[in-house]
Parts: structure tokens; C-alpha cells; sequence
């Protein structure tokens, strides 16, 4: 197969890996900068072009990594790849509500997942209104499109969540608040979900003095045994967004195991070390088995 990986950055292990399995596998790889794509859409001849000059039309399979300040512009690409019946492992329209937390939240609460509680407001008159909804302080505030724990702030007080929700809007930032899980205390647990299998999991132990357990903060990874039930949780949610690669971060409260977020392109240094696992065939192996029966879908 030929296997485009649609990405923004450059030599990240994810994609060094992605790209070693791919060709051990006997496949054809090659890293697209989407950036540097540009698209023509027509009802008779749709085209990807590469550089200015290259048409991009061979692709059996694109692999879409595409980090938060280009999610526009790669979305459009993506789809594009999609008119053309090129299977994408995860689609367009999955990777845009995973990167809109508050939507992702939503679709997770329409199919009765449990999460923690969370209030999204537009005027600074509600600001104390959202606070109480969620339980008062202590609470979390983020980022509605942030990543890897940027823009994810705990308040202490009542007082420090106005003054930063007061900052943050100032900034025309869009934010959510957020019943803060103390139980959890720097600790939550990254599924990895492949189809409809939870393939590995790792338990993620935030940095000292840190309440947040990004792998890219510094969180510490070790291997852990999640329950039957919070497996189908966490494939349940990527279900729900309708990812096919996710990553779903669980916290477990005193009120049982609550989906915290999801991921569309989970990074897999983190986890191929704890669970010691080579995620990245796998990924291959799963698009082999799915990539044929959707060309021919889509190209019919
Ligand atoms: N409501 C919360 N209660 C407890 N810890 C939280 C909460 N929200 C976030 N965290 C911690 O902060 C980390 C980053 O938050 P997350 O919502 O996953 O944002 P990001 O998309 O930036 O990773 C989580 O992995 C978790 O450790
Ligand atoms: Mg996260």
C-alpha cells in the first residue's frame, strides 16, 4: 500500500515509528506536510497538489496528525483525500470534534458517558453563574482547543478562576470550567483504542508539583490493568466521536471512572515504552485490513 502521514511537524518519534512499521510491513511511506498541500475542488476532477507541482493521487491510505493551529486548513486537506477515496485513519470530521473539547464533551454526554461536570459561558456576567455549576472551586479551566495540558490552569479558589477566566477572555480565548476530580491528584490513565479494541494502557503520573499528567509535561508512565468496564468506556467514547485511532483519557473519581478527554492523534512514545508494545504495527496492520474494503466503497 501506499501510506501518507498528513502532518504539520517534523521528526517527531510518533512519525519515525509510524514509518519504520509501515515499511518493515512492506509498504510505501511518506511524510505529506500539509502545509504545504494545496487542493482544487471541482465536481469532475478534484486534485491535491504537493509543492506546486506534484498532483498527489496514488495514496491508499492517509494517516492524518494534524496539531491544533493548522486544524482548518489540515481538516480541509484531509477531506479532500477523502473525495478522492483515499481511506483516512481517523476522519475529518471525527478529528474536528475531538479537537473541540466542548464538543467532544457534549457528544460524550448525549450518549450517557460519565465525565466530569462542565460549564462553557460567553458573557464575564456568567463567569460566577458557570463556576457554581460545577461545584465551585477548587476547579479546572482550559482551553477549549488546547493540547498536551497548554492552557489547562487549576483554580484554588473562587476568586483565582474569575481572574483567570477574566485573563483568558481578554485574549478572546474560548474556555471551559470544570469540576476538578481531587482524587485523582496528578494521576489519570491513557487508553489506547484501535477500532474496537483497547490495544494497551498506561497509567500517567504528573511531574512533581504538577496536577497535570501530560506525557509531554514530564508525567511519568507505567503499565496498568484497566477494568472490562473501562475499556468499553473508553471505546464507547472514541466510538461516539467516531474515531477509529484515539487516545482516551480516564480519571478514576469516587464516583467510578469518568472520560476526561479524547485524543485523535495520540502520541506513541508514551506508551509503546509502558505497556512495551509495538503500536505502531499494529496501526499498519489495522489500516492494511481497512483501507482495501473503503477504496473500493468510495471509488465506486
Ligand atoms: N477536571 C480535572 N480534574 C482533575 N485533573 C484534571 C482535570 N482536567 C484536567 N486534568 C489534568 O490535566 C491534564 C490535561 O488536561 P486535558 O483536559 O487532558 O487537556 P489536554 O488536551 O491539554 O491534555 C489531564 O491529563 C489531567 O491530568
Ligand atoms: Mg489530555
Amino acid at each position: 500500500m501506499k501510506i501518507g502521514l498528513l502532518a504539520s511537524e517534523q521528526g517527531l518519534y510518533s512519525h519515525k515509528r509510524l514509518k519504520e512499521a509501515a515499511t518493515t510491513r512492506g509498504h510505501q511511506f511518506r511524510i505529506i506536510n500539509l502545509m504545504e498541500c494545496f487542493v482544487k475542488i471541482s465536481s469532475t476532477k478534484p486534485q491535491i497538489y504537493y509543492r506546486s507541482g506534484e498532483i498527489i493521487n496514488d495514496l491508499d491510505v492517509v494517516i492524518p496528525r494534524i496539531s491544533p493551529p493548522i486544524t482548518f486548513f489540515g481538516t480541509a486537506v484531509l477531506r479532500q483525500f477523502e473525495m478522492l477515496g483515499v481511506y483516512p485513519l481517523n476522519n475529518s470530521m471525527s478529528v474536528l470534534r475531538a479537537r473541540d473539547k466542548l464538543r467532544s464533551l457534549q457528544i460524550l454526554a448525549k450518549n450517557r458517558i460519565p465525565m466530569p461536570v462542565t460549564g462553557f459561558a460567553n458573557s464575564p456576567q456568567d463567569t460566577e453563574g458557570v463556576i457554581n455549576a460545577v461545584g465551585g472551586a477548587p476547579l479546572v479551566i482550559k482551553l477549549v482547543e488546547g493540547t498536551a495540558g497548554v492552557g489547562v490552569v487549576l483554580a484554588e479558589t473562587k476568586s483565582a478562576a474569575t481572574s483567570v477566566i477574566s485573563a483568558f477572555k481578554q485574549l478572546n480565548a474560548n474556555i471551559l470550567a470544570q469540576e476538578y476530580i481531587k482524587e485523582s491528584a496528578g494521576r489519570d490513565i491513557r487508553c489506547f483504542v484501535l477500532g474496537d479494541k483497547v490495544i494497551a494502557s498506561m497509567e500517567r503520573i504528573a511531574a512533581e508539583g504538577e496536577f497535570r499528567a501530560n506525557y509531554s509535561l514530564g508525567a511519568n508512565v507505567k503499565p496498568i490493568q484497566v477494568t472490562n468496564k473501562e475499556e468499553n468506556l473508553a471505546i464507547k467514547a472514541a466510538k461516539a466521536i467516531g474515531l477509529e485511532i484515539a487516545g482516551v483519557d480516564l480519571l478514576r473519581s469516587s464516583n467510578g471512572t469518568l472520560v476526561l478527554e479524547i485524543n485523535a492523534s495520540p502520541g506513541l512514545e508514551g506508551i509503546e515504552k509502558a505497556a512495551k508494545l509495538d503500536i505502531a504495527s499494529k496501526i499498519i496492520e489495522y489500516a492494511e485490513n481497512n483501507a482495501k474494503p473503503y477504496n473500493k466503497k468510495n471509488t465506486a
